[in-house]
C-alpha cells in the first residue's frame, strides 16, 4: 500500500473512532439541579398498576408537587412480565399495565411530568423479573419509544459483572437510542461511584435500600439516620461525599420515607431538611394521594427546596457532632448558607448554634446574615444582632436557616 492511502486509511479509521467516540458520553444538561419526583417503591414494592400511578400525577397536580418542582414520575421493580416477548422485547404487564407505557407517558407528559422506568445491569431484576444484561440497546431503544425520561438501573443479578463497564455500557445505549435519559445509577455504593462515575450517570445510590424508620437496620436496609451517617464516612478521610457532588452528577443517598409509617413527623421534616442541605434527588416515597396536610407542607415547603435546588449544586457537610447535637451547613449562591442543627438525642432538648462556631469553615465569617428560620417561615434578625439561635427540639427535630449575606462587617 501507497504511504499516501496508508494515511488516508489512517484518517478515515481516525474520523470513525471519533464520530463513534462522540457516542460515548451521557446526556448533558440533564439534572442540573437534583432531580424531584415520586418512585413507587418505597409504598407499593411491586403493587404497581396504571390507575394507581395516574392517581399519584393527579393528586401531585391537586396538592401542589408537580408546581413545587417533583416532575418525575418514575416505577420501580414490578412493572414487566416474568418473560420478554418473542422479539425479545420487555413487555409490561397487561394485567397492571393495560394501555401499556406509551400511554401512561404521554398522560404524565401532558400534564408536564416525565416519565421513568427500572431496570438492572444484570440477569434479573432485584425482584426476579428480566434484567437488561445483553440487551441493553434493545431495550433503550424501547425505552425511547415509550417516551422514558428517566431509568433508574438497579445491580442485582449482575454476577462478576465490573460496574463501571456496566453502567458505561446502558449510559452508551440510552445514548444511542437519542431521547435523553436521567440515568439513576443504583449500585449502592459497593464499587464507590462517586470515584468514577460522574460522566456516567446523573445521579448514584450511596447505600443500601432506605427504610421507613430513624436510625434502624435491618439486614441491608436502614433508616435514614443511618443513611446519613454513611454520607459523612463513606469517603476515606476527614470529608463527606460532597466533594463528588455538582450539577449533572449527584450522590443519591436513596428516595424519601417522608410522610410514612414509622418515622414522627418531625423526623420526616429533619429527614428532608437534611436530603435538602445534602443537595439529594428529592425523591418522594410516600402514598401522595393519601397524605396529612403536615407532611404536603413539609414536601412542598419553597424555601427548603430552594436550599436543594441551589444553582451551585455544592453538597453540604457536617461541621459538628456530639451525642446531642449536629450541625450542617450548606453554601448557597451569592454568599448565602444553610445550616441545619439537629436534636440528635431521643430527648427534647434546648438546642443552640452559636455563629462564632463558624469561624473556621467560612473565611468569609466577617459578615452580617439575615438569619430566615425556614420552618417557623419568619425573619428573626441578623447574626450581628443575634450571637446566638436556640430552640426547644423534640427528640430528632431539627431546626433549619437560610443565612442571607448582607454585607461584609469587619
Ligand atoms: C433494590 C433497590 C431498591 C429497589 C429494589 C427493587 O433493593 O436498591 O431501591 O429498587 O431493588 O426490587
Amino acid at each position: 500500500m501507497k504511504s499516501s492511502s496508508f494515511k488516508s486509511l489512517l484518517t478515515t479509521a481516525l474520523a470513525l473512532f471519533v464520530a463513534s467516540s462522540s457516542f460515548a458520553q451521557k446526556f448533558e444538561g440533564l439534572a442540573l439541579t437534583p432531580p424531584m419526583g415520586w418512585n413507587s417503591w418505597n409504598t407499593f414494592a411491586t403493587n404497581i398498576n396504571e390507575e394507581l400511578i395516574i392517581g399519584v400525577a393527579d393528586a401531585m397536580i391537586e396538592n401542589g408537587m408537580r408546581d413545587a418542582g417533583y416532575v418525575h414520575i418514575n416505577l420501580d421493580d414490578g412493572w414487566m412480565m416474568m418473560e420478554r416477548d418473542e422479539n425479545g422485547d420487555l413487555v409490561p404487564d397487561p394485567e397492571k399495565f393495560p394501555n401499556g407505557l406509551k400511554h401512561l407517558a404521554d398522560y404524565l407528559h401532558e400534564r408536564g411530568f416525565k416519565f421513568g422506568v427500572y431496570g438492572d445491569a444484570g440477569s434479573k431484576t432485584c425482584a426476579g423479573y428480566p434484567g437488561n444484561m445483553g440487551h441493553e440497546y434493545q431495550d433503550a431503544r424501547k425505552y425511547a419509544e415509550w417516551g422514558v425520561d428517566y431509568l433508574k438501573y438497579d445491580w442485582c443479578y449482575t454476577g462478576e459483572r465490573n460496574a463501571k463497564e456496566a453502567y458505561t455500557t446502558m449510559r452508551d445505549a440510552l445514548y444511542a437510542a437519542g431521547r435523553p435519559v436521567v440515568f439513576s445509577m443504583c449500585e449502592w455504593g459497593t464499587a464507590e461511584p462517586w470515584l468514577w462515575a460522574q460522566d456516567v450517570g446523573h445521579l448514584w445510590r450511596t447505600t443500601g435500600d432506605i427504610i421507613s424508620c430513624y436510625d434502624c437496620t435491618q439486614e441491608w436496609s436502614m433508616g435514614w439516620k443511618k443513611i446519613l451517617d454513611l454520607q459523612m464516612s463513606l469517603n476515606p478521610g476527614l470529608k463527606g461525599l460532597e466533594e463528588y457532588a455538582g450539577p449533572g452528577h449527584w450522590n443519591d443517598p436513596d428516595m424519601m420515607e417522608v410522610g410514612n409509617h414509622g418515622i414522627s413527623l418531625e423526623e420526616s421534616r429533619s429527614h428532608f431538611s437534611l436530603w435538602c442541605i445534602l443537595a439529594a434527588p428529592l425523591i418522594a416515597g410516600n402514598d401522595v394521594r393519601d397524605m396529612t396536610p403536615e407532611v404536603t407542607a413539609i414536601l412542598t415547603n419553597a424555601e427548603a427546596i430552594a436550599i436543594n435546588q441551589d444553582p451551585l449544586g455544592k453538597q453540604g457537610t457536617r461541621i459538628y457532632q456530639d451525642d446531642e447535637k449536629e450541625i450542617w451547613i450548606k453554601y448557597l449562591e451569592n454568599n448565602d448558607f444553610a445550616v441545619c442543627v439537629l436534636n440528635a438525642s431521643d430527648e427534647p432538648r434546648e438546642t443552640s448554634l452559636q455563629w462564632e462556631q463558624f469561624q473556621n469553615h467560612f473565611s468569609t465569617w466577617n459578615t452580617n446574615y439575615e438569619i430566615r428560620d425556614i420552618w417557623d417561615a419568619q425573619n428573626i434578625g441578623t447574626t450581628d444582632e443575634h450571637a446566638e439561635v436556640s430552640k426547644m427540639l423534640a427528640p430528632h427535630a431539627v431546626m433549619l436557616y437560610r443565612l442571607s449575606f448582607l454585607e461584609k462587617t469587619k
